[in-house]
């Protein structure tokens, strides 16, 4: 039988289809494949906590010192600083009541020099930010304590000292790792000697999420964090936390503990799952071998997960009828909220991804390359929210409580269209049987959470 063009073409857009589904297979995770997720961040959280194998361990479980969740009637002014997502923020907080508290905040950039410069440079540029600040609202003589929300990897060894782990994300300053942060934050202030600040606590954005939500949700138990970079924050028991170090008030028998998951995997427990997508984008990173996990799921790295597949299905005559542009072909330019925009379109049309694809520089894309590029994303971003659902699922089961209230933050769970939805079932189909849980967005957790940990501190005679 001869066939005419139409059918021709028909033919051979069902078999490009079949080819990139074909090849996306193995950004989809199985039941099975999750299952065996949660099992091993299970093991590797329980390596963190304990002090033989915390050395070793890829999630560290690092102790916060925060032993007290918000009772809602924290009340005064405070100071924080938010530094480690998109940003770089200073803010005045007037906490009033359980659901009234009043916010000024400033944002201040942070340049790629100041990223990868030196400590002594990135320190004397927050302390320069704060004075500012204090000085525009006229509190700089009130001595007002405050929370810095540092949201990197910390060996806690207090709830006002922090010693960097590592530097993850785009930082990279020097002689700041090993080193304690706030010391390096109160040097910086004396340097300047203008204004004088009463740092009460120092915490990570997780663990702001989660004081954040307990402060209205008295059932919040865990704090997830999706936007640069990917982390949890859970209530543990504390005998269950070896390396607590210092005095154990009998009183309290729970610690909020920063899982620092965006590390499960630096050990090779995710090379069952990973794709030469993932091998790629770590070998180009800054942090090469370390952050996997944060590699596969979080805002810094989504976008070129999908630029990359796109780049191979357009090299081997997939997509675009085998012709890219020089934009499509350069790293870190497809950005993740492309991904959040191109899945937003309604089905079967392709507003938003025509906007993405013009610009890229790839005008002459079809309707069938936009639905091929939506198929890519959506593997991405839904491989993203199976990750994390494995963790908050392998979590809730570990925790066991009947009913917990999870606080998410982070631009990827706030912007993507399907993410809270796809988090929603997945967890539901992997926590135990009796255990009900709900997905909470958090308001501002490194603001709001970081004068609740600095509220909640003043009240301990320390
Ligand atoms: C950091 C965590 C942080 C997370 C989200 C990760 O790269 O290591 O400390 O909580 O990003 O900001």
């Amino acid at each position: 039988m001869i066939e005419n063009l139409e059918q021709q073409n028909l033919r051979s857009r069902g078999q490009t289809d079949f080819w990139i589904r074909e090849q996306c297979q193995e950004l989809i995770l199985s039941d099975r494949q999750i299952e065996e997720l949660m099992r091993r961040m299970i093991l590797e959280i329980n390596r963190g906590l304990r002090k033989e194998t915390h050395p070793a361990a890829d999630v560290k479980c690092f102790i916060t010192y925060v032993q007290d969740l918000p009772n809602g009637k924290e009340k005064g002014k405070f100071l924080a600083l938010d530094l480690g997502g998109t940003n770089f923020r200073v803010l005045l907080i007037h906490l009033k009541d359980e659901n009234d508290f009043e916010m000024l905040s400033k944002i201040y950039a942070i340049p790629q020099s100041i990223m990868l410069g030196s400590g002594e440079q990135l320190f004397d540029h927050i302390a320069e930010c704060l004075a500012n600040f204090v000085k525009e609202h006229s509190v700089y003589d009130e001595r007002l304590p405050l929370g810095f929300t540092f949201s990197f990897p910390l060996t806690q060894l207090g709830l006002t000292k922090g010693i960097l782990a590592r530097w993850t994300k785009g930082f990279n300053c020097s002689g700041v790792v090993g080193e304690d942060v706030v010391q390096l934050l109160k040097d910086a202030i004396a340097r300047r000697g203008d204004v004088s600040i009463t740092v009460m606590a120092i915490l990570n954005d997780s663990t702001g999420t989660l004081m954040s939500c307990a402060h209205s949700n008295h059932n919040c138990r865990i704090g997830v964090i999706i936007g640069t970079g990917s982390n949890a924050c859970y209530v543990e028991k504390v005998e269950n936390c070896e390396l607590f170090d210092g005095y154990m008030d009998p009183t309290k028998q729970h610690v909020l503990i920063n899982t620092e998951w965006g590390a499960f995997g630096d050990n090779g427990a995710l090379d069952f799952v990973r794709t030469e997508y993932d091998r790629e984008i770590d070998h180009f990173s800054i942090n090469p071998g370390r952050q996997i996990q944060e590699k596969m799921i979080s805002g810094m790295y989504m976008g070129e997960l999908a630029r990359l597949a796109i780049v191979k299905f357009t090299k081997a005559g997939l997509l675009f009828g085998g012709v890219g542009s020089d934009i499509l072909f350069k790293r870190g330019q497809f950005f993740t909220k492309y991904v959040s925009e191109i899945e937003s379109d309604k089905p079967g049309t392709y507003n938003y991804c025509r906007d993405v694809l013009d610009e890229l520089g790839l005008e002459h894309a079809t309707d069938e390359d936009c639905a091929n590029v939506r198929y890519i994303c959506e593997c991405v971003s839904s491989r993203a929210a199976h990750l994390v659902s494995a963790g908050i699922a392998a979590l809730i089961n570990k925790m066991d409580e009947k009913s917990v209230t999870v606080g998410v933050d982070g631009s990827v769970y706030r912007f993507h269209p399907k993410f809270h939805d796809l988090m929603t079932q997945k967890i539901r189909q992997f926590v135990k049987p009796g255990i009900s849980f709900d997905l909470m967005l958090s308001e501002d957790g490194s603001g709001r959470g970081a004068a609740l940990v600095a509220a909640v501190a003043c009240r301990e005679p320390h």
